[in-house]
């Protein structure tokens, strides 16, 4: 890979790839996935090869399987295969001579472009392709390929058009529908899911050009099962470039636009719809998405001034991603792990979201977290029958979530144990239950940050109220230490199964419950009618009183008196201590796996990923520095940053500590699991959380930006090879500015509005006009 291709405007903005390997080929289809929150399209080469993962997902589309799977995102019959003949020889990068490849995405403008020239029995031909999702045009997909034969005329032969043999490995989500080709031009695949019964409506159209000049050229005409396309056979003269464009639309029953419509009145739609965009044609249309891109990204984009020059990529290409894969458009929608760049988790939601995603969007694109907030109120259905099923009150949040009507759908079966060869049971859907407050907890920073009183009068009083109900069901009073207890429980850390009193969990709960009576106080004084709506839903008097009786007696681990060390839980630290050495320094994750199994794992002094420094980043205020440093130093070492999620955490809390150097040092390693060298990482996809972890590295570790308590505080502890970093800041729906360089804070207002903006600065108070400059 090539981090430094960029320059002049293009410095940074590039990611590109300057060697072609198929056994690969995992890495650069995810890491290079197009998008627009409606859909996702994994860039796999035009070319078919053994090991590719060709897949396309649209949000939201869930669908079962069987009865033994749970729901995922379905692989959608595929547009981006090409198989193209050159004088009879099949274009096969792993046959002949290739030179000068590259590929590139252009984060700036969200287009890829892939070039070389290949030589194969004496030929050689130049080769250009150039493909997109528009970020304007939702339904829409476009690719260009340009051949040119370089010493010798030639015949081409390209086959195109909707492959719908794809499947999530080996899952066929989709029953076979109609197929057709209108006018030897427009390509139709109707294909319906199996059970969720959604129709996808897929079309794709051509255009050719020699030379620039647009031919028209009758193709073949195709039908096979699952399949079809056209084929186009053209002749080039030595030299001559001939342009093939293909533009793509998808459109289902899930979407918005189409709810409550028939088939035929959406088939009818998408002819029209790309007839239309056919005129258009696929230079403006990617010029208008580029131009959607440019928007965006001035809202988004982030200024650093490091010695290190890739730090300005790391967190260009995380934020590309976080806009490609959220589904802005439709809150009936959340983000997935991978987000639609894999088939890895199967496209569900987790915790991930709202502590680790979300906080992005809440501090830049608060309308983007408000959708995501509002799809856990869609969710909420769900999460009140989980509840119930388990034998509690209110609303307990799935530990991976789908469709809003889905419920709990983390699959129960998962890799082999090593010892009995069996697969291992994956507990997380049974008893990792702190999603409930997490969910709980990121509505309430998104409320603290931008004061949508509307949002959570409509929903979020609703879910923090619920989950609290749910918190109060689910504690166990101990009738020999006279307090509240969660037992049986999986914390953030997944190398402790089956725990009792996990540290994050009890004080979250403990948290999430003081807030419902916080809330439950204001809303009773300030706003009586919204007040007296919740009661009679979920009469709050009653359980007020529940609430107060349980909150004071739940069991908070307390540090030890000899080293300040917080219990994860109420067996961890009398577990066995090994030599982690050979897991520390491991290429791959997971690697203890290869020696022991998951239950003999939760026997050791072993930890998968942050779990109470975690605590110690979101309750910040009721911990020591002290208490942080103590636990750091005993957990630290003991944990295998198994899970991508874990290294933005530790950043942010070193770079609180001040220790600058761990600081970037784990902000590095987080920006390297998607694009560092280690060409396997990214198989199943990016991973979604770990980038917007690096924004939060930056903006809440380095440019130490928090919301303590409803108030902004900004304490920047920028890194030693860091300059300067400005990135945009929502604070109470005023637009801000904020500049750090090693001794400087500037906070410009950019909006209009006159909202009063107030933040302290290591301890002092300051109060925004227009543009504050403080030496700190
Ligand atoms: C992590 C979880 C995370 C999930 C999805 C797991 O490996 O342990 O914390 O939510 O992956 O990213």
């Amino acid at each position: 890979m090539n981090y430094t291709k960029g320059t002049g405007e293009l410095k940074n903005w590039i990611v590109s790839e300057n060697e072609f390997n198929s056994n690969n080929l995992g890495k650069c289809e995810a890491i290079m996935c197009l998008g627009n929150g409606y859909m996702g399209v994994r860039s796999a080469t035009e070319e078919v090869y053994l090991n590719e993962t060709r897949d396309h997902f649209v949000s939201g589309t869930f669908n079962k399987f069987d009865e033994n799977e749970v729901t995922e995102l379905p692989n959608i019959p595929d547009f981006t295969k090409l198989n193209i003949t050159l004088d009879g020889e099949r274009l096969d990068l792993e046959k002949g001579e290739l030179k000068n490849y590259s590929r590139d995405l252009n984060l700036k403008t969200g287009v890829i472009t892939r070039e070389f020239n290949w030589t194969f029995k004496g030929k050689e031909y130049h080769f250009i392709s150039r493909r997109f999702v528009s970020l304007k045009e939702l339904n829409l997909m476009a690719m260009e390929v340009e051949i040119t034969p370089l010493n010798m005329d030639s015949a081409v032969v390209i086959s195109s058009g909707i492959d719908g043999q794809v499947t999530n490995s080996g899952a066929q989500h989709f029953h076979e529908g109609e197929k057709r080709i209108y006018n030897k031009k427009f390509i139709e695949m109707i294909s319906t899911t199996t059970t969720m019964k959604i129709d996808f409506v897929q079309m794709t159209t051509h255009a050719l050009k020699k030379d620039g000049v647009e031919v028209e050229i009758a193709p073949d005409l195709n039908m096979d099962r699952r399949k079809v396309s056209v084929e186009y056979k053209v002749d080039l003269k030595k030299g001559e470039k001939l342009t093939f464009e293909k533009l793509c639309t998808v459109n289902t029953t899930r979407d918005l636009a189409h709810a409550g419509k028939e088939l035929k009145n959406i088939r009818t739609f998408s002819l029209n719809q790309l007839e239309n965009l056919s005129k258009i044609g696929f230079q403006t249309l990617l010029n208008e998405s580029a131009k959607e891109w440019d928007k965006k990204w001035q809202e988004i984009d982030i200024k650093i001034s490091s010695k290190e020059e890739f730090d300005q990529l790391a967190i260009r290409f995380a934020q590309y991603h976080l806009i490609v894969m959220t589904p802005s458009h439709d809150s009936r929608m959340g983000v997935g792990a991978k987000g639609l760049s894999g088939e890895g988790y199967k496209g569900h939601s987790f915790w991930d979201t709202e502590l680790f995603i979300m906080p992005f969007f809440t501090y830049t694109m608060p309308e983007v977290a408000k959708s995501l907030a509002k799809y856990r109120f869609e969710t909420l259905g769900g999460a009140r029958k989980k509840a119930e099923d388990n034998g509690y009150s209110g609303a307990m949040f799935p530990w991976e979530s789908a469709w809003k009507d889905d419920g709990e759908v983390t699959p129960v079966w998962g890799a082999v144990d090593i010892v009995t060869g069996k697969a291992t049971k994956i507990w997380s859907g049974f008893i990792e239950q702190h999603i409930t407050c997490d969910v709980a907890y990121a509505l309430w920073q998104y409320y603290m940050v931008t004061k949508d009183e509307e949002f959570m009068e409509n929903y979020g009083f609703e879910i923090l109220f619920d989950t609290a109900i749910f918190w109060a069901s689910r504690l166990e009073w101990n009738e020999e230490k006279k307090e509240y207890h969660i037992n049986n429980v999986i914390g953030p850390d997944e190398y402790k199964e089956h725990v009792n009193n996990n540290a994050f969990t009890n004080y979250m709960a403990n948290w999430n419950l003081n807030l419902a009576i916080e809330y439950y106080e204001k809303l009773k004084n300030e706003k009586p009618e919204l007040f007296n709506r919740l009661n009679e839903k979920l009469n709050l008097d009653l359980n007020l009183n529940i609430w107060m009786d349980k909150v004071t007696k739940i069991y908070l681990p307390q540090p030890r008196e000899i080293d300040g060390v917080i219990p994860q839980d109420d067996t961890y630290l009398s577990k066995e201590i090994i030599d982690l050495t050979k897991y520390k320094n491991q290429d791959h994750v997971g690697s203890m796996f290869k020696d022991y199994s998951l239950d003999q794992v939760n026997e050791i002094q072993v930890s998968k990923q942050a779990d109470i420094m975690v605590l110690f980043y979101l309750l910040e205020n009721r911990f020591s520095t002290d208490i942080k440093r103590a636990n750091w130093n005993y957990y630290e070492p003991k944990t295998l940053h198994d899970s991508s999620l874990s290294l933005s955490t530790h950043c942010v809390l070193a770079s609180d500590m001040n220790d600058k150097e761990m600081a970037y040092d784990l902000f590095r390693r987080a920006s390297e699991i998607d694009l560092g060298p280690n060409m396997k990482t990214s198989d199943h996809g990016v991973h979604a959380a770990s980038l917007g972890g690096i924004w939060q590295c930056i903006v809440n570790g380095f440019a130490g930006v928090r919301m303590l308590g409803g108030d902004l505080r900004i304490d920047p502890k920028l890194p030693e090879n860091w300059n300067e970093v400005k990135f945009p800041l929502n604070w109470h729906g005023v637009n801000l500015t904020v500049e750090v360089t090693k001794n400087t804070l500037i906070v410009i207002r950019n909006s209009k509005n006159r909202t009063e903006v107030k933040f302290t600065v290591f301890g002092k108070e300051y109060v925004l006009d227009k543009k504050i400059e403080i030496k700190y």
